[in-house]
Order: structure tokens, then C-alpha cells, then sequence
């Protein structure tokens, strides 16, 4: 699949934001804890959730999903073991059902999870925890056999080295009905984790946030179900804006999100030099002048996202002054500056510092390599000399709903290609 992409220097028009991709996921893996009936509202028609449908089908969970009304209605049936491994290969979010079925005590093989492969993404933090709560782990070939040998019934504190979303999200799910008591220290207090941590509240968990993100679990011995609103998709919010800010002229309104979440972007995306009009629940681009260089780190919430950090160096290419920017959570994300190199953009890397200098993009084809490379190269084809091709395309519907009825709605021509 390709898109293509036309220049384009003035956009304006409202985006309506989809259901959290990366909220949605686990919350979906919330069924595999409780026999009674889950229900999610504002879930985005994303191949990703659709494909996490299929993962939960096939260890037992009943899924329907209402498209018209982004409702889907979830119920575990009888857990079993993993037939479709390819499947497993093809998300990251696979994690959270491999957490479910070790949080149900099963025997089971598994492979490594997909998902974007923009750097190494271990799951060592996530097979420890498994070893500690009494797993064997052998791999052969690839394939993970976990055997369950003892329950681990103790009160248990894991301390993460480093914060970890999945990781910490895996721990809730294999504690909130464990007996004793479960403390994360230097948990992922992302807003998705929070959400997760809402949802297995209103189940029925016992979990506290502490200070310095701490979070302490108390097992219960049931959890019911529970009808839950996804919140909106920050990440997806945040890449229409840097969006807005990189095309020349833009009066854009960006709603149903909760700005609260996007504190760090909105900072970002001032500093360049872009009027921001936060009304909480909306927010308003207007972009007249060219943009100036910036110094920006992504890391954990509330800092800067790592997610956002592909497409706002492409962003910078419009800037009139060099902008310097570092990922501490995924240093080696950087497939972004091939494609930038291959349309003249003056970006190098140097000791994990990405430098990106004034630019002028030309040429005729990119390749979107990840999810979030792929909503870069579409701020490329808007800021491009002229139209580009987008090939790999559909690694970009994995996370961005509507995108191209959304991409049009503000006055960027783009069509699909087979
Ligand atoms: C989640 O991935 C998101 N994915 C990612 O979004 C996001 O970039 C990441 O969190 C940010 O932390 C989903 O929610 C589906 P981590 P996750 O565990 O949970 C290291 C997108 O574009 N680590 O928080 O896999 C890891 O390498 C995607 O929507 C280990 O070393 O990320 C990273 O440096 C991309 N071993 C750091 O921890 C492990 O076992 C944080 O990763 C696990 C993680």
C-alpha cells in the first residue's frame, strides 16, 4: 500500500481525535481477568485494535466490536493457550495478553511480540517478573514455553531500573488477583498506565498510587466487569499539531482531547514559535510565521514523547535556526532521518543528539518504517517541493484513525494506492 502525498502550504479545519491506541490495547487485555461482561466506548477502528481482537479471540475472550459507535463488548469465555502465534509477532500489545494468561496460571508457548521495530525492544523486564511469580521460561527456536511451577503467594516489590509501560502494566494484571501484597517502584505512571489502573479499580482491584511512583497492590479475590471511556489519543493529537507547525501557514482546531495530557506539547510547540489557544478540551494551531530551532529531550511523562519525537524533527526541517534533539527512552529511534536524508534534509546524528538543520525537502519517494516514521514522512509530503509517494503505508493506519478522510478535512490532498 502507498500514499500519496501533495505539498501543501496553508491548512485549516478541525480534526475530531480518535480513541487511544495505546490506552485501548490494555484495556482490552482487562477481560482476560474478570468472567463477567467488559465494555469500551470511544475505541478507534485501528488495524492494530483489530488485530488485538483477533489475539484475545483466540485465547478465549468473545469480542464484538460497533464500529458505528466505537463500542466494543468483551467476555472471557475459557482461557486457553495461544494458537495463532503469528499474530503475537505482528504488536507489541501482545505483551498484555501473555500477562493475562500467566495472570490466569497458564501453561502455555509463546514467540516474541511484534510491533514497530524502529530499535531493540527487549522483554526481559517482562520475563522476570513471569520468573518471579513462579514461571519456568524456556526458549527454543524462538518459542517461549512458560510453565507455571508455583504460585509465588508472597508479598513482592518489584523495583524497575527504568520505567517501563508494558512492564508495569503486566505487573497489574498479574496482581490485582494475586494473594498478598504487590509493590512497583519506579512504576510508569503514563496516562495510559493511569487509565489501566482506573479500569482495574472500577473491576473491583485494590491498587494504590503512592509518592515517587510507587504503586501498591492488594489482591482481591474476584474482579467484575465494568463499562469504560477511552480516553482521547494524545499521541495522535500531538502529531496534527506538529503537523500544523511545520506546514507554512495553518488555523487548525484540534478536539476531543484533554490538554491536561499534552502539557510538555503544547510547551514544545510554543517554543517554536506557534500560537496555542488551550481550551482543555480543544486546541487551536495558528501558525502565520516561520518557526524557530529548539532544544528538546523526550522521556517519560510528563516529559516530551518519545512517540512525537520522529515527527517533530521533521518538523525542525522548517525551522530557521538548528534544533537539537535527544530520545532518552529509545536513543536508537531513528528511522526517520534515512527517509530525511533521502529528500535533502539536513539532519545528522551524533552521539545519540539528533541535529537537524533549516532544510529544503525534495524527491519522490519515502518509506514509512514504523508507525510514528510513517506520520512523519506525511509532515514530509506537506512540506515537500513537490508530491511524494509513501510506500509501506499501511504501518501508518496501524495508530492513526480516519487518516485520510482527517488528512483532507484540513486541506491536505492525499489518496491511498494499492
Ligand atoms: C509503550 O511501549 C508504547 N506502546 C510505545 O508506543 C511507547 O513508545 C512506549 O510505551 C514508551 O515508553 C504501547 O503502549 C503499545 P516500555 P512499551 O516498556 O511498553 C525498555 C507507539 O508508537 N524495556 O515503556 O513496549 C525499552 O527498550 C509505541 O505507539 C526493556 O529494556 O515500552 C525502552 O527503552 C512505540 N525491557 C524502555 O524500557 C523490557 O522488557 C521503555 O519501554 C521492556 C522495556
Amino acid at each position: 500500500m502507498k500514499i500519496i502525498v501533495e505539498p501543501t502550504n496553508f491548512i485549516k479545519g478541525l480534526i475530531k481525535i480518535s480513541g487511544s491506541k495505546n490506552a485501548a490495547l490494555p484495556l482490552m487485555a482487562c477481560s482476560m481477568l474478570t468472567d463477567d461482561v467488559i465494555v469500551l466506548n470511544n475505541i478507534p477502528n485501528i488495524s492494530d485494535v483489530m488485530l488485538m481482537k483477533k489475539i484475545l479471540e483466540d485465547v478465549g475472550v468473545k469480542v464484538e466490536y460497533l464500529e458505528e459507535k466505537k463500542k466494543m463488548i468483551l467476555q472471557k469465555i475459557k482461557i486457553k493457550d495461544i494458537t495463532n502465534l503469528d499474530n503475537i509477532k505482528k504488536i507489541r500489545a501482545s505483551l498484555y495478553v501473555i500477562g493475562g494468561l500467566v495472570a490466569n496460571h497458564k501453561k502455555f508457548n509463546t514467540c516474541y511480540p511484534g510491533g514497530c521495530s524502529f530499535s531493540n525492544r527487549p522483554i526481559d523486564y517482562h520475563l522476570e517478573v513471569f520468573k518471579v511469580l513462579g514461571y519456568k521460561i524456556t526458549e527454543n527456536n524462538d518459542i517461549l514455553e512458560l510453565k507455571s511451577r508455583r504460585k509465588n503467594k508472597k508479598n513482592l516489590i518489584f523495583r524497575m531500573n527504568q520505567k517501563s509501560v508494558g512492564t508495569t502494566i503486566n505487573i497489574l494484571f498479574t496482581s490485582v488477583k494475586r494473594k498478598n501484597t504487590t509493590i512497583i517502584k519506579n512504576a510508569s505512571l503514563e496516562p495510559e498506565v493511569l487509565e489501566v489502573i482506573k479500569m482495574l479499580k472500577l473491576m473491583g482491584a485494590n491498587i494504590i498510587i503512592e509518592e515517587n511512583a510507587e504503586i501498591k497492590i492488594d489482591g482481591v479475590k474476584n474482579l467484575k466487569g465494568a463499562t469504560f471511556n477511552v480516553m482521547s489519543d494524545r499521541i495522535e493529537a500531538g502529531s496534527y499539531m506538529l503537523l500544523a507547525s511545520a506546514v507554512d501557514k495553518s488555523d487548525i482546531v484540534i478536539e476531543n482531547i484533554n490538554s491536561c495530557y499534552m502539557r510538555e506539547v503544547i510547551n514544545t510547540i510554543k517554543k517554536l514559535g506557534v500560537n496555542v489557544i488551550d481550551n482543555k478540551s480543544h486546541i487551536r494551531i495558528i501558525k502565520n510565521f516561520p518557526i524557530i530551532g529548539i532544544k528538546q529531550i523526550a522521556s517519560t511523562y510528563p516529559s516530551f514523547p518519545t512517540d512525537l519525537q520522529q515527527i517533530l524533527c521533521v518538523t525542525c526541517t522548517k525551522a530557521i535556526t538548528m534544533s537539537m534533539i535527544v530520545d532518552e527512552i529509545y536513543p536508537k529511534r531513528l528511522t526517520h532521518i534515512e527517509e530525511l536524508k533521502k529528500v535533502n534534509g539536513n539532519v545528522f546524528v551524533n552521539n545519540n543528539v539528533i541535529y537537524i538543520n533549516p532544510s529544503v525537502l525534495s524527491g519522490k519517494n519515502i518509506y514509512a518504517h514504523d508507525l510514528r516514521c510513517g506520520f512523519a514522512c506525511i509532515v514530509m509530503g506537506c512540506i515537500m517541493k513537490e508530491k511524494v509517494q509513501i510506500e509501506n503505508a499501511e504501518i501508518i493506519l496501524r495508530g492513526y484513525e480516519n487518516l485520510v478522510y482527517k488528512l483532507n478535512s484540513i486541506g491536505i490532498k492525499c489518496q491511498i494506492i494499492e
